[in-house]
């Protein structure tokens, strides 16, 4: 209903009466043209030398026309009806659209993109199908055969009237039956549809790895077996569809025959004329339409509300995460951030962050260290607050990230992620997503302060290059100084930079670090880094292991300690030396002859 009388919107108001009215002329230009056609008939009546051709000639010519005014009100109708139409499928769609993006990252990690969008699909053209049913078919389906019935009782009696009634009884009852028992098959399809949508969008979107691994055949395979179910649930539904219009068409024949037979044994004990008959059959065969028509509509209702079902079920699905009742924005006056024995799991099985505090003060750095696993990440999620903790808080400026809109919180603080996926467009587009609207001479600036600049000035079309699906025509190392660029754009107050350098190798690291280092300054800045050296200059490192803060200090205070750290520290410094060895023994042809070289002796 909010769809087809949409509130606030009285043009469309407007034009769904229009259509209604256009809808009550074709039905009326109808039923006169049946008419036409009968007083055409029995103007020859009984001794057709007599007739005036004149006349019949004028009532075949109004007959004619009041079908062509038929045709034209119903297609008036559907003219202004479309806008209504279609406003509410852009209503759905983008609704949809927009709800699906405020739903949480657990969702959206768990979510099948192409099921998704298969789902907003359907559903969007089963509201399109119902809307223009449920106003020109249910109503007007009512409407006529209440008056063919009317016309028959007053032509003939009300036998053939209620002949006439009873096949429309018996066509429904039969339709509706049938149709229940069809559903089924249908939503087999729309489950097979999503499934085989969301293994083809999934294998096309890891085309690389199943060419690792030569698995296009097992692709195709599992592919096949969704379609396979696909195709028969189809094939089930058509089948059934085709039993279906049969037995339609059987009632349908009976009754038309029946009221045949009575017309006829009317016209022959001259109760009635002989035109009288000829209009019989054709308000039997009007009376047709509509019933087809209520085959089809009930059939189509269903199927747009087994279509729906899926979208208004994702419409349903609540946010996880969400502000509370006049949440006030986040006011920054310095960015201090602080954890207070903040715990935290996943999956209330497994406690990720085992009791976390700490503070980075207004304008300082503050590292994070630990294997792999250890929960880095996951702080930088919960301060984003991509979900919400189970004991202690999380506080900026004193303020609880919980009591404030996730908007304010987002806005001020800029993250340079782990993995960076960019969207399938420019580099400048990429760049700029960090504000939207930004001026070519900031964005230069930006990609400048991240080193990418002489880079993008390579590429044959520079700014303007594509960068591929997620990014992947750029290297690590490049994606991820795009995705340093647009947070350098963004330019806010606290900063989270992720292992953001640990895609580069340590050359371009060292500069990018430089870079980082004026790009934090004056912010607060919360470090994840996989390589040591690179936070030997933050005012407090925090040595994370398995959910817990092992050790933490400055780093010549944690070197001193000689434990994890140190550890650490030592065994990239070896590393490192190693390499450097390499490089120099790879260089030097007398040092090492056993060590294979790329040019011969
Ligand atoms: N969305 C998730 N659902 C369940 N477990 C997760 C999720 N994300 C990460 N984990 C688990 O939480 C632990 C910490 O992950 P993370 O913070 O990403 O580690 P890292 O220190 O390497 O950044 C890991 O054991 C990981 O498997
Ligand atoms: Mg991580």
């Amino acid at each position: 209903m909010p769809y087809l009388w949409p509130r606030g919107r009285t043009d469309l108001k407007i034009r769904v009466v229009l259509s209604i009215v256009f809808l009550i002329l074709a039905i009326g230009a109808t039923t006169v043209s049946q008419q036409f056609l009968g007083a055409a008939v029995d103007e020859f009546g009984t001794t057709p030398e007599r007739a005036s051709l004149m006349v019949v000639i004028a009532l075949v010519a109004a007959y004619a026309m009041s079908r062509v005014l038929m045709q034209s009100f119903a297609q008036l109708r559907d003219g202004v009806f479309a806008k209504v139409q279609y406003h509410a499928m852009r209503e759905v769609a983008v609704e949809t659209f927009a709800h699906v993006h405020t739903l949480s990252l657990r969702f959206h990690l768990e979510r099948k993109t192409g099921g998704l969008s298969r789902i907003i699909e359907r559903g969007t053209r089963g509201i399109d199908n119902i809307l223009s049913f449920a106003l020109f078919s249910i109503f007007p389906i009512v409407f006529q055969v209440l008056i063919y019935s009317a016309m028959l009782y007053y032509f003939f009696n009300i036998w053939v009237a209620l002949t006439a009634i009873a096949m429309v009884a018996a066509y429904a009852w039969f339709t509706f039956l049938v149709t229940k028992w069809r559903i089924a098959f249908r939503r087999d399809m729309n489950q097979s549809d999503t499934d085989a949508n969301t293994k083809a969008v999934d294998s096309l979107l890891n085309f690389e790895t199943v060419k690792y691994f030569n698995n296009e055949n097992h692709e195709t395979r599992r592919y096949d077996v969704s379609m396979e179910r696909y195709s028969r649930a189809s094939i089930q539904s058509q089948v059934s569809l085709s039993m279906l219009n049969s037995g339609q068409a059987a009632i349908m024949a009976l009754g038309q025959g029946l009221v045949l037979v009575l017309a006829a044994m009317m016209v022959k004990s001259g109760e009635v004329k002989l035109g009288q008959f000829v209009a019989a059959n054709l308000i039997v065969i009007q009376l047709y339409q509509p019933l087809n028509l209520l085959g089809t509509v009930y059939r189509e209702i269903t199927q747009g509300l087994v279509d729906m079902e899926a979208m208004f079920r994702l419409l349903g699905q609540p946010q996880e995460v969400q502000d509370k009742p006049d949440a006030p924005p986040l006011n920054v006056t310095g960015g201090e951030i602080k954890f207070d024995n903040v715990v935290f799991g996943y999956d209330p099985e497994r406690v990720v962050l085992k009791g976390i505090s700490f503070t980075v003060p207004a304008g300082k750095t503050v590292a994070i260290v630990g294997p792999s696993g250890a929960g880095k990440s996951t702080i930088s999620r919960i301060l984003y607050r991509f979900y919400d903790i189970q004991g202690g808080a999380v506080t900026i400026d004193g303020q609880d990230i919980r009591d404030i809109t996730q908007h304010s919180l987002r806005a001020v603080i800029g993250i340079v992620p782990q993995d960076t996926v960019l969207f399938n467009d420019t580099v400048k587009y990429n760049i700029a997503y960090g504000r939207i609207g930004a001026s070519d001479a900031d964005i230069q600036e930006a990609a400048r302060l991240a080193q990418i600049d002489k880079f993008i000035d390579l590429l044959p079309q520079g700014y303007d290059s594509m960068v591929g699906e997620r990014g992947l025509k750029l290297s690590g190392g490049e994606k991820q100084r795009v995705a340093i660029a647009r947070t350098i754009l963004k330019n806010p107050p606290i900063l989270l930079l992720d292992e953001a350098t640990s895609a580069l190798d340590t050359g371009t690291e060292r500069e990018i670090q430089s870079a980082l280092n004026k790009v934090s300054e004056g912010r607060t800045s919360l470090v994840i880094a996989h390589r040591l050296s690179t936070v030997v200059d933050a005012d407090e490192i925090l040595v994370l292991d398995r959910g817990q803060i092992i050790e933490r200090g400055r780093h010549s205070e944690l070197l001193a300690l000689g434990g994890h750290y140190a550890s650490m520290w030592n065994k990239q410094r070896e590393a490192a030396a190693a390499r450097e060895k390499l490089k120099e023994v790879e260089n030097d042809p007398d040092v090492a002859p056993g060590v294979a070289r790329a040019t011969p002796a």
